[in-house]
């Protein structure tokens, strides 16, 4: 077997764990394995990249990678080959679906199988390729966790771990000043690291997309704490929270692209200050969550998905998705996987736990 791995999307703690782990399983079967440089763009333009868009994944190439944060082959979260932005002749861009140039891409290059590591958009690619016959093997990734079909991404743990460290640090500057710190996360449209960082650095507000957000709550609650001796207090908001009646805070928006989500920590701690007469200060976090090494609950998992995607292969699976399904880890349709969003359930455990700890959600 010859076996193309991509990495699309925003990259993940973990992404080159997984391709050690799919690499040297590949190996172990006598089957050879090359990466796709930046999604899959080192197929569908070679040129771009003097004839090297296609990587061969050696057991040299992969060794001392699992603890080495972003991916050995690139990826991108531009240029999505299913609505790939080309311009026309009257100057305007319109979305094309180049699909078909990727298949034959696939086929012409002699790949007989795929490996698509990425989140909700590389996983409905994934889709698409395997309903138009490429053998496609789908695995999990994204620190924002909103990902049907699989208990958890990987990623994910590595970006709250990091989020709590900071929120951690950020009591001790919030008490001695007697500040009001907004702390903005990403995550896209789900509150997932949100909700968890919040928990477990023992926030006072969590602001998620799930619950558009009445300020007044927030204040009411910060200055409960004021009245109670407590001269500080940290807010959490997720980058897609909105508040109730309002839009979500979009910072820029491209054809071919998923849109930018941000700004909206300065807006609500500039209406915090306003509304509790506190001093307020606001840190984004951003990237930072997305960087470094990715913890050992990560390393695990991206190194059993690796391997179980590898497995699926021998198997004969084509058009799934390796998922954690603790403790095992099981295969699920891509369709079923890439249908809808996984966004925070109001009912869940984690929820009820936040409002036992007493901490509010604006709501
Ligand atoms: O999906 C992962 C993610 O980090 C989101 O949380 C965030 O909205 C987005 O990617 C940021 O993407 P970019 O790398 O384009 O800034």
């Amino acid at each position: 077997m010859k076996i193309a791995i991509s990495t699309g999307g925003g990259d993940a703690p973990g992404l080159n764990a997984v391709i050690r782990a799919a690499v040297l399983a590949a190996l172990l079967r006598g089957w050879e394995v090359w990466g796709i440089r930046e999604g899959f763009d080192g197929l569908l333009f070679p040129e771009r990249y003097e004839g090297e868009g296609l990587v061969p994944l050696t057991r040299e190439r992969v060794r001392g990678i699992t603890h080495v944060g972003g991916t050995i082959i690139g990826t991108t979260n531009r240029g999505n080959p299913m609505k790939y932005p080309t311009r026309q002749a009257d100057g305007t861009v319109v979305e094309v679906d180049r699909t078909d140039e990727l298949v034959t891409a696939l086929r012409t290059n002699g790949f007989d199988a795929l490996i698509s590591i990425g989140g909700d958009g590389s996983l409905t690619i994934a889709n698409h390729l395997a309903k138009k016959g490429v053998r496609v093997i789908g695995v999990p990734k994204t620190i924002d966790n909103d990902l049907e079909g699989t208990v958890i991404t990987f990623g994910f743990d590595t970006a709250v771990s990091f989020a709590t460290e900071c929120v951690d640090r950020l009591h001790s500057t919030a008490a001695a000043h007697r500040r009001v710190m907004v702390v903005e996360v990403m995550g896209r449209y789900a509150g997932w690291i949100a909700l968890n960082t919040g928990i477990s650095g023992t926030v006072d507000a969590i602001l998620i997309p799930e619950i558009p957000y009445d300020l007044q709550k927030v204040a009411e609650k910060i200055l409960e704490r004021e009245r109670s001796g407590r001269h500080f207090s940290i807010v959490i908001v997720a980058e897609g929270a909105k508040p109730k009646g309002g839009e979500i805070s979009v910072v820029s928006k491209e054809a071919g692209r998923a849109e930018r989500l941000g700004g909206v920590g300065e807006k609500i701690a500039a209406e915090l200050q306003e509304l509790t007469g506190k001093e307020t200060r606001v840190v984004v976090l951003g990237h930072l969550l997305r960087g470094g090494t990715p913890t050992t609950f990560d390393r695990l998992i991206a190194l059993r998905f690796g391997a179980a995607a590898i497995r699926a292969l021998a198997d004969g699976h084509s058009g799934i998705m390796v998922a954690l399904d603790p403790p095992t880890v099981r295969t699920v349709p891509l369709e079923d996987a890439t249908r809808r969003m996984k966004s925070v359930p109001l009912d869940c455990d984690s929820m009820m736990t936040a409002r036992e700890l007493g901490i509010s959600f604006g709501d």
